[in-house]
């Protein structure tokens, strides 16, 4: 197959995202070679799972900088530049990108939200999901501009509100969707299957074994 592409996973946390894009990774098909996991906390639980999966982890503290938010993406550059990344994964990374950062890695940099977009941006989704009462929630793939939670969507999985949820339930729930939809929507990105159009996200189908297109055209 062609050369993997090179990704970087950006995480704040538990990394339960992360651990579920290394696992699609470690199948040698899959597209995208997890080959950078970068924290901003040193606490972030996820940095020992990818240390013990055998991925390169790097943390670059953001609370060192204060408000230099440039300061600490130059930082985080100099690590994506040493590692040879060409894509960015955000998975519960907890800080807001500068435009700048965004503009330079645009088409290059997906994010996970945990509700169906544009529903919901920012924080405490599943908590506000509860409050509005909708019956259906949900998880979003988005390709990353400026503005949070705000581009072009790549992929959706949704699953129903019961009677009796909770926050937790109802996160319990929409994670495991989360698991599945992230290492597609990252597949059809480093395959190259994923293009903007217009300001959309369009994936192309797969090609077939010998190379054509799956879909009929006609
Ligand atoms: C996930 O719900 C993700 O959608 C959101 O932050 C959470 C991260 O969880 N962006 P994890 O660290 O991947 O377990």
């Amino acid at each position: 197959m062609s050369q993997r592409r090179r990704t970087a996973i950006l995480i704040s946390g538990r990394g339960s995202n992360m651990a579920a894009l290394l696992a699609a990774a470690a199948d040698p098909a899959y597209p995208a070679e997890i080959a950078l996991v970068l924290s901003n906390r040193a606490d972030a639980a996820g940095l020992a799972r990818a240390a013990e999966a055998g991925i390169p982890t790097v943390v670059v503290e953001s609370r060192r900088f204060g408000k230099d938010r440039a300061g600490f993406e130059a930082a985080m550059e100099a690590e994506l530049a040493a590692h040879g990344i060409g894509l960015i994964a955000l998975a519960g990374f907890m800080r807001v990108l500068t435009e700048g950062f965004t503009r330079r890695w645009s088409g290059r940099m997906l994010n996970i939200h945990p509700s169906l977009l544009p529903a919901f941006p920012g924080l405490d989704t599943h908590a506000h999901a509860l409050a509005a009462g909708v019956r259906l929630h949900g998880c979003t793939v988005h390709l990353v501009t400026p503005g949070v939670d705000e581009g072009p969507i790549v992929a959706q999985a949704a699953v129903p509100v019961l009677a009796g949820d909770t926050e937790e339930t109802l996160a319990h729930r929409v994670l495991a969707e989360e698991h599945r939809l992230y290492p597609a929507a990252l597949g059809w990105l480093a395959s190259g299957r994923l293009r903007l159009q217009e300001g959309r996200a369009v994936v192309d189908p797969a090609p077939g074994p010998s190379g054509e297109s799956l879909r009929n055209p006609g």
